[in-house]
């Protein structure tokens, strides 16, 4: 695996790559890879000949009083698990290149409605800088497809209608959540938590999955049922951001004709926030 830094370098080998014939994949990712990390390398990789990762902690996305300085970062180790899952081309893009004027004279890509409430509602300005960045590393690297998590719910959604509504021709694959045999979604933050912490942290999705069961077996009263799940959650000993139910893929507010639901959830453990969701039928 080669690991390039400069728009250049990256060019050179993903024209070689597409002048041989070779499908192209993205992963965008901030470094500090996981098992979850490398089922998207994976994924691209089933849908593509030449896969390439990003690695860029995206200080436009993060919030003032974020972990920004603190999240972690792995190159070496992340280098060697990408080059064992048979990753083409690593780019490490540095901020002076992503921002090179500076991010507050930068032009900010927003979608609007889907990057609202939720996530969104938390963390302003999160999404802008979600988008902005995928927006430009999708120009960089001009892929056939690009690869995101599904733990990321909102964030899908919001790429999804940024692509659409620019009519990009970037096909985009999701790929599944993956979990600790325990439940906890994996999550770069997870390495935060403290050996207690860690302990409640399964609490958040056994919370999620028990509304899917209820809802399932056929409780339609959804804001009592919410309000139930956020105060088992508290009971846990994490504090509940939001937990909501919407439809899923528009994350439209649901309704008791919806058929297709995720329920979604973010909380914070001391200073840890995780998020969650579990997509799902329901019975007209
Ligand atoms: O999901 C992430 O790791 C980031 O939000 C992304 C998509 C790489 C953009 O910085």
């Amino acid at each position: 695996m080669i690991t390039v830094t400069t728009i250049e370098c990256l060019r050179k080998q993903t024209g070689q790559a597409r002048k041989n014939g070779q499908r192209i994949a993205l992963v965008p990712t901030m470094g500090n890879l996981h098992a979850g990390h490398m089922s998207l390398v994976e994924t691209a990789r089933q849908h593509a000949d030449f896969t390439v990762v990003s690695i860029f902690v995206n200080p436009l996305q993060f919030g003032p009083n974020e972990d920004l300085d603190s999240y972690p970062r792995t190159l070496a180790d992340d280098q060697a698990r990408l080059t064992a899952a048979g990753c083409a081309l690593l780019f490490t893009p540095g901020e002076a290149l992503m921002y090179p004027h500076g991010m507050e004279n930068h032009c900010l890509v927003h979608v609007p409605d889907v990057s609202e409430g939720l996530c969104g509602g938390s963390r302003p300005g999160h999404f802008d800088g979600v988008a902005t960045v995928v927006t430009k590393l999708l120009n960089m690297v001009q892929p056939d497809v690009a690869v995101f998590g599904e733990k990321d719910y909102q964030q899908l959604a919001v790429i999804r209608k940024m692509l659409a509504d620019l009519n990009s021709p970037v096909k985009i694959v999701s790929a599944p959540i993956v979990r600790d045999s325990d439940g906890l979604a994996l999550s770069s933050r997870n390495g935060y938590l403290d050996a207690a912490q860690r302990k409640k942290a399964p609490a958040l999705h056994a919370c999620l999955q028990q509304s899917v069961t209820r809802i399932q077996s056929g409780r339609r009263d959804y804001d009592i049922l919410l309000q139930q799940a956020a105060s088992e959650l508290a009971a846990a000993g994490l504090h509940p951001d939001y937990l909501e139910l919407r439809e899923a893929g528009s994350l439209k507010p649901a309704t008791a004709d919806s058929t297709r639901l995720v329920i979604l959830a973010a909380a914070l453990l001391g200073n840890t926030r995780l998020i969650d969701n579990i997509e799902f039928a329901v019975q007209p």
